[in-house]
């Protein structure tokens, strides 16, 4: 039989020109302002920094803010990261440097590299693993241990029942014994391998979300004093933007909590000399020396700057654990070479979560390993011992 067709060639071609010239697609390859941008893949990212940019790009803006700004101004969120500027390496050669040792242990954790991931709130703002992802993909970067915060998204055993790495648990001093204690039996059950109580006030107040507020918050953001007077107290939490949940406890607080504990107790937020004596003097097991990252009290120093002098007053009896704006390898070494026995990296890891899962925390501390190892290698200091002051010079100003 004759195949019989009552459309033309002809005919047909128009037919598709026709729908094409409708078509949306048509229309973006004729656009010149069309959105060609994608995101990279991770193994295109080369740097702590390259992960800041695919966080912004793919989580809520409010949420990017949060983990982005400082205390008010911000001064101390940018001196945080100048002050690494202002620490010069001092190589050392003719060093056999073919094999570069990193391995340390802390108070009974062990640890590949002197590197650990900070507590940080609220990771479901930024993948849903949440804090789950961030503790797979700590454990993936050569058993990296993480310390949880007491702000966490999911609930503590959830987190610790994802991987197998040694967590430690941050806490938000909690006034009720009875709670208290059972948050420390609660951590301990958990397998916690060490507790990191955060001891300075944390005052809260982002003058970053108050002029960004119209634009992309969500949440009412108002200055301490209201236009018209109306917010002008001068007493109690309202006036000093600190939680009321924080502006209790003394150090007599800390040594009931230390009593609570058969695991070793840190400090987190000491950035005075005179401080960190106190905390040995009051049965902490170590002292944290962090500013949460210039979020907390603006105008404090750089964490950096404040290294020495408290790594001088404790002479060694309790390990230092540092961090505060650290984003690559010679960040580390110049803490570590300042005295810091291991480093802990927040907004890093935060931004790895953000950006890939898992992975993402993963490839981040890899990187910060990676250039660990290579400006070891390059300063002439193959093993943890040998890094020391005569490492750098500092010109804090
Ligand atoms: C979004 C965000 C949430 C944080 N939440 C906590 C917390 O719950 N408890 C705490 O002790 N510190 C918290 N911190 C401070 C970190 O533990 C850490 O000190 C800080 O992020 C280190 O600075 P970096 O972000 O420059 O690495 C938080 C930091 C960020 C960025």
């Amino acid at each position: 039989m004759k195949r019989s067709s009552s459309m033309t060639r002809r005919a047909a071609l128009g037919g598709i020109g026709g729908a094409l010239a409708g078509s949306s697609l048509l229309d973006a390859q004729q656009d010149p302002f069309r959105d060609h941008s994608r995101v990279p893949g991770m193994d295109e990212l080369t740097s702590v920094m390259d992960f800041e940019a695919i966080a912004f790009a793919k989580m809520q803006g409010d949420s990017f803010q949060y983990m982005a700004h400082g205390g008010e101004g911000e001064f101390t969120l940018r001196r945080n990261r100048e002050a690494y500027d202002w620490v010069e390496l001092v190589p050392k050669g003719v060093v056999d440097v073919s094999s570069v040792q990193t391995a340390t242990e802390i108070l009974g954790t062990p640890m590949a590299f002197p590197i650990m991931t900070s507590p940080t709130s609220g990771h479901i703002q930024l993948h849903r693993d949440a804090e789950a992802g961030t503790y797979k993909g700590s454990q993936a970067a050569s058993n990296t241990p993480y310390i949880v915060s007491d702000g966490s998204s999911l609930p503590k055993a959830k987190i610790a029942a994802a991987a197998s790495s040694p967590l430690w648990f941050q806490l938000y001093p909690i006034k009720d014994m009875d709670a208290m204690k059972a948050w420390a039996e609660n951590v301990q059950t958990l397998g916690g391998k060490a507790v990191v109580m955060t001891v300075d006030q944390q005052a809260a107040y982002y003058e970053r979300d108050f002029h960004e507020q119209h634009l992309i918050s969500a949440r009412p953001t108002r200055p301490v004093v209201a236009p018209g007077g109306s917010g002008n107290a001068t007493s109690g939490p309202r006036a000093y933007r600190v939680p009321e949940r924080r502006l209790w406890y003394n150090w007599k607080y800390a040594e009931q909590v230390k009593a609570m504990l058969k695991i070793p107790l840190f400090a987190k937020g000491i950035l005075t000399a005179e401080d960190a004596k106190l905390c040995i003097e009051h049965g902490f097991d170590g002292v944290y020396v962090s500013n949460h990252g210039g979020r907390s009290c603006d105008y404090v120093p750089s964490t950096l700057e404040v290294l020495p002098e408290i790594v001088d007053a404790v002479q060694g009896r309790v390990p230092v654990l540092f961090d505060s704006g650290i984003r690559s390898g010679s960040d580390i070494l110049k803490a570590l070479a300042l005295g810091a026995k291991a480093v802990c990296i927040g907004r890093g890891a935060r931004w790895g979560l953000a950006a890939y899962g898992a992975p993402g925390v993963t490839r981040i501390h890899e990187i910060l390993q990676g250039e660990l190892v290579m400006a070891m290698a390059q300063t002439g200091r193959p093993t943890l011992a040998s890094i020391d002051r005569t490492l750098v010079r500092t010109n804090f100003r």
